[in-house]
């Protein structure tokens, strides 16, 4: 494989594993990560609690595959995964970062659960053979990854025909995040720095990923805008100038600049 092909696997690699998701929100720096408290810290800020449409995906999803096996691609901390074991799934939990993979790992203890396996994958190089899961679940990840075709087409390769994928979610274009992050040319999402690849695409384009699968489901979310992390004068427009206007949008409009679109696709 050239590296051409997969032009940022380090960069990304480096990035997340020293910005796992959730690090951002810690406030209490004398927490130590891994730990319950620190769990608990940060777990109001994580998606599946922060957004409810994820929680009520996942408890939709697992009521679908009790007893079946998920394979989470990117799983950070594990907090995903940790809702489907809850549920009775089997899950195989995976990140690029072995960080994540001890945070999960721990995680997962803490609380109880047996994931079938939590180690590090390259989503654009799975290690499991054809047709080897029921699910796979993937949230805010494969846009993240430098080649979103190629992932897309490798978590069909792994799943079983007729097992479903679960991706929460793409960034879309035109959206209201996708206008910020040009204009504001510096990062508004993220505390610090932005992942080294974080790429935006038209609906069509990431329905076209889909090849091979049966679309059941495409949905845009996030249509308003949200409160950043960030501090600092941009910030401060967004919040203050840029936010409380765009807000004013009527949803049916607002929905169309939606900077996220979740799709759930079966394998055909
Ligand atoms: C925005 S975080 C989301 C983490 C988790 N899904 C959550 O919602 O808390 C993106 C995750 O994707 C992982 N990731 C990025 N590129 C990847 C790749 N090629 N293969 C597997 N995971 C990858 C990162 O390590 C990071 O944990």
């Amino acid at each position: 494989m050239s590296t051409q092909q997969e032009p940022n696997v380090d960069a990304v690699r480096e990035y997340w594993d020293s910005h796992t998701l959730g690090m951002q929100y810690v406030k209490d720096r004398s927490l130590e990560p891994g730990t319950a408290e620190f769990f608990a810290h940060i777990r109001p800020w994580m998606n599946p609690y922060k957004f409810p449409w994820i929680m009520q995906r996942i408890e939709r999803e697992a009521a679908l595959l009790r007893g079946k096996h998920l394979l989470e691609i990117g799983c950070g901390m594990g907090f995903d995964s940790l809702e489907f074991l809850k549920r009775g799934v089997r899950v195989t939990a995976t990140d690029l970062t072995p960080n994540a993979v001890r945070l999960a790992t721990r995680h997962f203890a803490l609380e109880g659960v047996r994931p079938e396996s939590v180690h590090t994958e390259n989503a654009l190089r799975l290690s499991f053979p054809d047709e080897t899961f029921d699910a796979v679940w993937s949230n805010g990840v494969l846009h993240a990854t430098g080649d979103t075709r190629r992932a897309v087409a490798e978590a069909r390769r792994v799943l079983k025909t007729g097992g479903r994928a679960i991706i929460s979610h793409f960034y879309r274009k035109p959206s209201w995040m996708y206008l910020v992050s040009r204009l504001g040319r510096e990062p508004i999402e993220h505390g610090t720095e932005d992942p080294p690849v974080n790429e935006f695409y038209r609906d069509e384009e990431i329905l076209s990923f889909f090849e091979g699968f049966q679309v059941i489901e495409a949905v845009h979310e996030h249509h308003r805008a949200i409160p950043v992390a960030k501090t600092g004068f941009k910030a401060a427009l967004y919040t203050y100038g840029f936010a409380p206007l765009y807000n004013l949008l009527p949803a049916g409009v607002a929905l169309r600049f939606a900077y996220k679109l979740s799709v759930t696709a079966i394998k055909v």
